[in-house]
This record gives structure tokens, C-alpha cells and sequence, in this order.
């Protein structure tokens, strides 16, 4: 079924006074980006009010000493072999081989490290040609167009490019995201989720030229911070973790049951994705355009696709390559502290328990979680966060929204580091009410609901619309048309994104 272009209609901000009956979100309001990120002083974000330590005694018993005795030894090896392995311990595989379905090691090296390389999904002319129309639409559009930093961008408040759209919709892409999002399943029969059927989830672009070192990032997780011991559904995703002994290892990172429903923003956070070392020499308009960036819904992947030959050291994507062990470390963590507050020795009996104060190694309220080496020692991310292998044009690579990774902070290399960010998503009841909004904003033009708002590309020439795709499951990612199935769910999630 198509939806009907009566469910076009937009927001009454948008139409200017012009009510509408669809309930949709707010666009987002401007904001600072010293609001809302911690940087990289690891001192920021422990200034946590005191029912933070009430809250580490709630959690706390004495089971914890032994998983963190366990993990710190587990990790101790872990470390050593991501070490040694090098871009090797990023799991790699061809299209073809995704699309024939992958063999076990590889699904148990995918979920061992949380991150995985698809290689040649799309042809390289054909992703270099986006990168060529992405060109042309900002030569054409150039008195309008914004980005980061704005006197020479490296990434580009572009969500509505005929070129995204042909990327988000690409068949082979899609069937990328279902593949991955396979890997994931319900503990819970009940959860409302369709891990079958991606949907798109507009996202910004970057062609990073050589030399930059403006658009670069430190170690830190997506979706929330401090909700993940405070929300008590976000908690429940760890909760093999929190009973302690030695149940952290049956820790499943791809349940995705206890994921649906966690609030993974209790304090309205604006997550910035790039940035940190220029901060006091941002402008206020960059400040509006890198200010609002939490992603709202349940993004089992975060991922994008390349648009260039891109190798170690050219400004690319960064990943500790460590999925269950890295969260079981990151949830233990709040609760031990250095025997003689000096983070020198990483050994057992240098650490003891911490209940005293509200500290939370590098999370806090509003921000993203940070992970450096005084606030996450044992885990040497100064030697184990890997750069991703050299990519080409096309290829893609995804990582588990538990992942910890950051970007380079240097582009060393000749040529452009550029992609397009594209991840995988499922349908659940909170995902349609979003897809529906960001379907409406994309008619509009308008930068998608979690994005900075104004005017976006509305008065844009040639920009991305509904025509431009071709195909019915393309369709359907966009929101253009109800999704398969008489199951209750699908019937609320139809009824949704129709408006
Ligand atoms: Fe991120």
C-alpha cells in the first residue's frame, strides 16, 4: 500500500501556523556545544550529584568482586590479542559472502568484536558518482550550504541528497542491514520489533579532505551515558552483568528484548560527533550545526558507506574491536577505584571497591559516554582502538552501538576520507513514529527530526524526493509504504507511519 500524499502534511511550525493532525516531533532548538560534551578532561563529567552514589550502593553487592576480578584477567589477554592482530582482528567479508550467509566463525568473530567490513555491495563507480552528484548539489546550492567547520567543511549538514537517498535504498545496502540485523534476536517473544525489515535513518555526509584535523573525535559509545545503570530498562540490558560471579559471560549483546523501551536520554543530551579540540574556537553557527545530535531511536548498527579509497591514518573510523568483554568492563567500572588513586598499576590488588561518591568514569547527565585512559585504563585504548582496513569506494562497515570508537584525529593522507552514514535499523513502534516524521521532513527538505533544525535544504536545487526511488523495499525504508504482515504489530506499525 502506498501512503497517501495527504500524509505529507507537516508539522504547524513548518507550514507556518498551518495545523496538522499528525503528532510530530519538534524540530530540534539550537544549542551550544560546551553544554553538552565533556571533551576530553576526565575530571568534567564527574561532577555527578550525590544520589549517583546512593544509586552504585543500590546496584552494588558483593557478587560484582568476583566478575571484576574475572574480567580484569580476561582482559589482560584480550587486550594483548587485539594488540597483535592488528586490522586483522577486524572481521572482513566480500558481499557475496554476506549474501550466501555467513559461517560461524565469522558470526561468532562479528559478535565477538562488534564490528564487521562488507566489501563490495556497490560498484565504486557507482559510489564515486554519488560522491560526484554530492559535489555538484553543493557547487549548485553553495550560498546555502553549511557544514563543519564553516569556513571550509569537512562534513556536511546534508541529510536529503538525491545521492543518500540512492545509497539508503540501494538493494544490496538493504540487504546488508537485514543480514546484520539477523544477528541480533528476542529473549523476549513478545517484543514488539521486525528485524526483517530496514529502515532508513538519515544522517549527515562527510568528505574529509587531506590535512584536516578539525572533524576528529575521542573514544566514547553512543546512546546515553549515565542511563545505562540509571533508566531501569537500560540497566536490565546488562543485567547478566550485575548479578555478579560469574554470570557476566553469559552477557548477549544481541538481545535486542531489554534494548526496546530503554530511555537512553534522561536529560535531553546533544551528542556531538566530532570536534573536541577546537572548541573554544567555534563559532556560534558551528555551534548550532554540531550541537544537536542524539540519535533517538533503537540503532542496533551504527554504520556508513564509503565513498573513497580510504586507509589507516587518512582520517578514518577507529573501533576497539571488543564487544561483551569492553561492556562488562564499562558496567563494573563505577564501582572500584584505584587503591592509591593513581591509575599506574592496572593489577587486581591495586584496585578496590568505590561506593563513597557519585563517580562515574566518564559519563554524565546530558552527555555521551567518554572512555580515555584515566577514566578506562584496562582497556589501552591508546593501543587497541584499530583503525578501520583500507576501504574502497562502496564498501561499508558497521559496529554495534556498544562499540567503543572514535575518528582519527589526523587525515594524512592525499585524497578525500569520505562516507556517507548509513545505519542499520529495525521497525519497533517508537522506530515507525520516527520514520513516519523524518519521511515528512525529508518532503520538506527539512535536516531529519534528531538533526539541527532551520531551514536545512527546503530551497535547495535538485535535491533527493520520492522519485528517486525505485524500488519497493526502498520504498518501504523511507516510509512510503506499509510494511508487510497481519501480526497486531504490523497493523500499529502501518497505522503509524500512515499517519
Ligand atoms: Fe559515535
Amino acid at each position: 500500500m502506498r501512503i497517501p500524499q495527504s500524509c505529507s502534511i507537516t508539522t504547524s511550525r513548518i507550514t507556518n501556523g498551518i495545523s496538522s493532525k499528525i503528532p510530530t516531533r519538534a524540530q530540534k532548538n539550537d544549542g551550544a556545544i560546551l553544554d553538552f560534551f565533556s571533551s576530553l578532561d576526565p575530571n568534567v563529567s564527574h561532577h555527578l550529584p550525590a544520589r549517583f552514589a546512593d544509586l552504585k550502593a543500590e546496584i552494588w553487592h558483593e557478587g560484582l568482586l568476583q566478575s571484576w576480578k574475572e574480567v580484569l584477567a580476561e582482559l589482560d589477554m584480550e587486550t594483548e590479542r587485539i594488540v597483535s592482530l592488528g586490522d586483522k582482528v577486524i572481521p572482513r567479508v566480500t558481499f557475496e559472502e554476506l549474501r550466501a550467509g555467513l559461517s560461524k566463525d565469522t558470526i561468532a568473530n562479528v559478535k565477538r568484536t562488534g564490528v564487521i567490513l562488507i566489501t563490495g555491495a556497490v560498484q565504486k563507480e557507482e559510489a564515486l558518482a554519488w560522491k560526484e552528484s554530492i559535489r555538484q548539489y553543493i557547487d549548485v546550492n553553495k550560498n546555502l550550504v553549511r557544514g563543519f567547520p564553516n569556513e571550509d567543511p569537512q562534513i556536511y549538514e546534508l541529510y536529503n541528497t538525491k545521492a543518500q537517498t540512492l545509497a539508503r535504498t540501494h538493494p544490496n545496502i538493504l540487504d546488508t542491514q537485514r543480514a546484520l540485523l539477523s544477528l541480533w534476536h528476542t529473549s523476549d517473544p513478545s517484543t514488539e520489533i521486525n528485524l526483517n525489515s530496514p529502515i532508513s535513518y538519515f544522517d549527515r555526509l562527510r568528505i574529509r579532505k587531506p590535512g584536516d584535523t578539525t572533524f576528529t573525535l575521542g573514544p566514547h559509545i553512543d546512546g546515553g551515558s549515565i542511563e545505562r545503570w540509571e533508566d531501569p530498562q537500560f540497566r536490565s540490558c546488562w543485567s547478566k552483568i550485575l548479578q555478579g560471579n560469574t554470570n557476566w559471560r553469559e552477557h548477549d549483546p544481541f538481545d535486542a528484548s531489554p534494548r526496546v523501551g530503554a530511555n537512553q536520554d534522561l536529560y535531553h543530551a546533544a551528542y556531538v560527533i566530532f570536534g573536541v579540540h577546537r572548541i573554544p574556537a567555534y563559532s556560534d553557527n558551528e555551534r548550532h550545526y554540531l550541537s544537536r545530535n542524539q540519535c533517538s531511536i533503537f540503532r542496533p548498527w551504527q554504520g556508513w558507506t564509503s565513498m573513497s579509497t580510504t586507509k589507516k591514518n587518512e582520517g578514518t573510523l577507529r573501533v576497539l574491536p571488543m564487544l561483551s568483554l569492553a561492556t562488562a568492563y564499562l558496567i563494573l567500572r563505577p564501582f572500584f577505584r584505584p587503591r592509591h588513586h593513581s591509575l599506574d598499576s592496572l593489577r587486581l590488588e591495586d584496585w578496590e571497591v568505590d561506593l563513597s561518591n557519585p563517580l562515574f568514569p566518564g559519563s554524565g547527565m546530558g552527555k555521551g559516554q567518554e572512555l580515555n585512559q584515566i577514566t578506562h585504563p584496562h582497556l589501552k585504548l591508546d593501543q587497541t582502538m584499530t583503525a578501520i582496513p583500507t576501504v574502497e569506494p562502496g564498501d561499508q562497515v558497521y559496529w554495534h552501538c556498544d562499540v567503543v570508537h572514535a575518528v582519527e584525529y589526523e587525515h594524512k593522507g592525499t585524497t578525500d576520507s569520505s562516507v556517507m552514514y548509513i545505519p542499520a535499523v529495525p521497525l519497533t513502534m517508537h522506530n515507525a513514529s520516527y520514520l513516519r516524521d523524518q519521511r515528512i521532513h525529508f518532503q520538506q527538505g527539512l535536516p531529519a527530526p534528531d538533526f539541527p533544525g532551520g531551514e536545512g535544504e527546503s530551497n535547495f536545487f535538485s535535491r533527493g524526493n520520492e522519485e528517486d526511488i525505485s524500488t519497493t523495499p526502498g520504498r518501504k525504508a523511507y516510509g512510503f509504504e506499509s510494511f508487510d504482515g497481519t501480526s497486531e504489530f504490523m497493523k500499529k506499525v502501518n497505522s503509524v507511519i500512515s499517519g
